[in-house]
């Protein structure tokens, strides 16, 4: 069995930590299933990762579908949350909806990632929640707005870290069943935490969220360049380039195949 919104939403009053992680494809996806994660977000973050854009701009609803039906056949138990990719969901209600959907009738996934909790796009959660749809917000660094915001931390200000908090509260208040917390001040993601009765998963936002969000690719240690956050806990890259060394030696010296 799958896990569900509401079993992850019981965990926090029991103190179960929320592990989650990022994938892409059918294999990468098998492998983070199999190794117990508790959910796995089909993140805009493949746009980058994945498919070599700048940033998460690029990417359309269609690709992200056709990477979250490859994700969907890979797992068995872990929660599945596919991103709204910008343009998908910002034009109107109607637009969120319909493209949420998609999403879940065409791959398969249990729920949707939105980022902003501006006040429109807070009437457009409530919206989306409910014709059934579950919704997990994400605030703080808020990545399709690279061009507004840039990479940096959010929060820092009082002004700020209070707009942020009032951000997550109106989140849970319109349905939200988790909020993504990204590259926020620890005391502040502290305090959106214990504020909230869902839960709060954390990316570069200190050790105090009910769980932690890794882009697996920097966890693994694939990516190209990552944010300062970000832990790598293999280095894939260099495994990966040894392995393909091997082989091209092999090949050239004639030791593979053998005989
Ligand atoms: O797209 C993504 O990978 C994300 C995570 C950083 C939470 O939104």
């Amino acid at each position: 069995m799958s896990i569900t919104t509401h079993q992850l939403m019981q965990w926090k009053p029991q103190g179960r930590a929320i592990v989650a992680v990022t994938a892409w494809d059918y294999a990468i996806a098998q492998v983070l299933d199999e190794a117990g994660v508790d959910l796995i977000l089909i993140g805009d973050s493949l746009a980058m990762v994945a498919l070599g854009h700048e940033t998460t701009l690029p990417i359309t609803l269609d690709e992200m579908l056709h990477h979250a039906k490859a994700v969907r056949r890979g797992v068995k138990r872990a929660l599945l949350v596919c991103d709204l990719p910008f343009l998908s969901f910002q034009e109107s209600p109607q637009q969120a909806i319909h493209s949420a959907g998609r999403i879940l009738k065409e791959a398969g996934v249990q729920a949707v990632k939105l980022e902003g909790a501006h006040p429109a796009m807070v009437h457009t959660i409530a919206q989306i929640v409910q014709v059934g749809i579950p919704v997990m917000g994400h605030v703080g660094l808020t990545p399709q707005s690279v061009h507004r915001l840039g990479y940096r931390q959010q929060g820092k200000s009082p002004e700020a870290g209070e707009r942020i908090l009032q951000e997550a509260i109106a989140l849970e208040q319109a349905g939200a069943f988790a909020i993504v917390l990204e590259h926020i001040p620890s005391d502040l993601a502290d305090q959106i935490t214990q504020k909230l009765t869902i839960p709060t998963i954390g990316i570069g936002a200190g050790a105090h969220c009910d769980g932690q969000v890794l882009v697996t690719a920097d966890l693994l240690g694939l990516s190209s360049r990552q944010p300062p956050f970000a832990k790598s806990y293999a280095n894939l890259r260099q495994t990966i380039t040894q392995a393909v060394q091997t082989y091209g030696a092999e090949v050239r010296e004639g030791r593979f195949p053998e005989g």
